[in-house]
């Protein structure tokens, strides 16, 4: 099967008809790994899972590198969870792409110095348990299994729980606990954003990703009856959110390269005529600058505290997720700056406002990321597209780097050298 029968077969998994659903161990996003197992296995590769969800889907290194086979792997991946109602690249095409490399390197006939692995990261998106990039945080030893275990999705159900479940891990493929980190990572990823495609770039050399910050805002305010309570002496926490959705907007956008969203808001008990008594919201805030991340949340902050005595409601602010701005190994950058530049004159090199696996495993490993452009610009929508011809020449780029990155000596030592944890 092609790379674009893959990602058309992925697309139908979770389809709502205006985009992809595809939530961590949701019945949908359970099939898509099912499908990434059975071609990975059609395609000879060894597959096997961790206990957080993470699969891994290995090629040997060639038998003449002996013991090369015994080596950390060089990686490439991505995820196959979308957001609600997302698009059918974000996330698959570097899953997609990456077995698709691999069947290339294969059948190329080429020296692999070092196994090479395809992973499909556990739940990327954030989009049913509140923390982004679940999987690949797991296996880099930023966040603690049983601290994933304890977090509750929007559904009410714990993950512990929802792993255990029909959802959760797949049968028939061997739970492998304690994995070495990588040799090196490099994921291939649709830019999801409108730069390649003005600049006439049909690959991008990622120098950075943009560090990340959510949190959950909590306004209680005082219920009441729509009819009777007078405006003079309400407490409504939908009148005070709004205020504070507004200072969001205002304090990233007086910061430069700085972007702020509320894209998450619960109102109690949202009725027509109950002055609505608590609103949860959450905010998204990003930027290349950790400073500029800082003093925009300093000012939302402040902003949230007069807004609170103003209008007599309580605000809590509690942070959900902190990551800090992740630059690209130069090492590894360089590799696929040459792989891109020797398929596309005007590949560029571009920051990343979109967070990616490679943000985990850039703590464990040397880790970069090549872009393909995005039509329009368009993701996190059921319109992401990005031209067959660049999703081709994307898998090009992914396959040299992967050779490159197993030949070189990035990754420092070899057989033996991994840690096991
Ligand atoms: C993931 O796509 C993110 O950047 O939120
Ligand atoms: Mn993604
Ligand atoms: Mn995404």
């Amino acid at each position: 099967m092609t790379l674009h029968a893959r990602l058309a077969e992925l697309a139908t998994l979770g389809a709502t008809g205006g985009g992809i659903d595809r939530a961590l161990f949701t019945a949908a996003e359970r099939a898509a790994r099912e499908r990434f197992v059975a071609w990975a296995r059609e395609d000879g590769l060894r597959v096997v899972q961790d206990r957080v969800g993470n699969v891994f889907a290995r090629l040997a290194a060639s038998p003449e590198t002996v013991p090369g086979d015994e080596d950390a792997p060089v990686q490439c991946g991505s995820h196959l969870d979308t957001v609600r109602n997302g698009g059918a690249y974000d996330g698959a095409y570097g899953v997609v792409g990456g077995l698709e490399a691999l069947r290339r390197i294969a059948e190329s006939g080429e020296l692999v110095q070092r196994p090479i692995e395809v992973v499909a990261w556990a739940g990327e998106e954030g989009s049913r348990f509140p923390l982004g990039c679940l999987g690949s945080s797991v296996y880099a030893g930023l966040t603690p299994f049983d601290e994933v275990a304890a977090l509750v999705g929007d559904d009410g159900e714990s993950f512990a729980s929802a792993l255990r479940g029909p959802g959760g891990l797949l049968d028939g493929v061997f739970v492998r606990d304690g994995f070495p980190p990588p040799a090196a990572y490099v994921e291939l990823h649709i830019e999801q954003g409108p730069v390649m495609e003005r600049e006439g770039a049909r690959l991008g050399i990622v120098s950075a990703i943009a560090g990340q910050r959510r949190f959950r805002v909590t306004v209680d305010g005082v219920a009441g009856h729509a009819g009777t309570v007078p405006m003079a002496v309400r407490a409504d926490a939908l009148c005070a959110a709004s205020e504070l959705v507004l200072t969001v907007e205002r304090a990233a956008s007086a910061v430069a390269d700085t972007v702020a969203t509320v894209g998450h808001l619960l109102v109690e008990p949202n009725q027509t005529n109950i002055v609505p008594g608590r609103v949860v919201f959450r905010i998204d805030l990003r930027s290349v600058d950790d400073g500029r991340v800082e003093d925009v949340e300093r000012e939302i902050r402040a902003r949230a505290a007069e807004v609170a005595a103003k209008r007599g409601v309580g605000v809590t602010i509690e942070l959900l997720e902190a990551r800090a701005p992740v630059p690209m190994e130069t090492r590894m950058r360089l590799l696929v700056r040459a792989a891109c530049k020797a398929r596309d004159p005007y590949a560029m090199a571009i920051v990343s406002g979109a967070g990616h696996d490679a943000m985990c495993v850039a703590h464990v490993a040397p880790t970069a990321m090549i872009f393909v452009p995005s039509i329009g610009g368009r993701s996190h929508v059921g319109d992401e597209r990005t031209a067959p011809a660049d999703l081709e020449l994307g898998v090009d780029a992914l396959a040299a780097t992967l050779l490159a990155a197993a030949a070189s000596p990035i990754g420092a030592e070899r057989t033996g050298g991994a840690s096991e944890r």
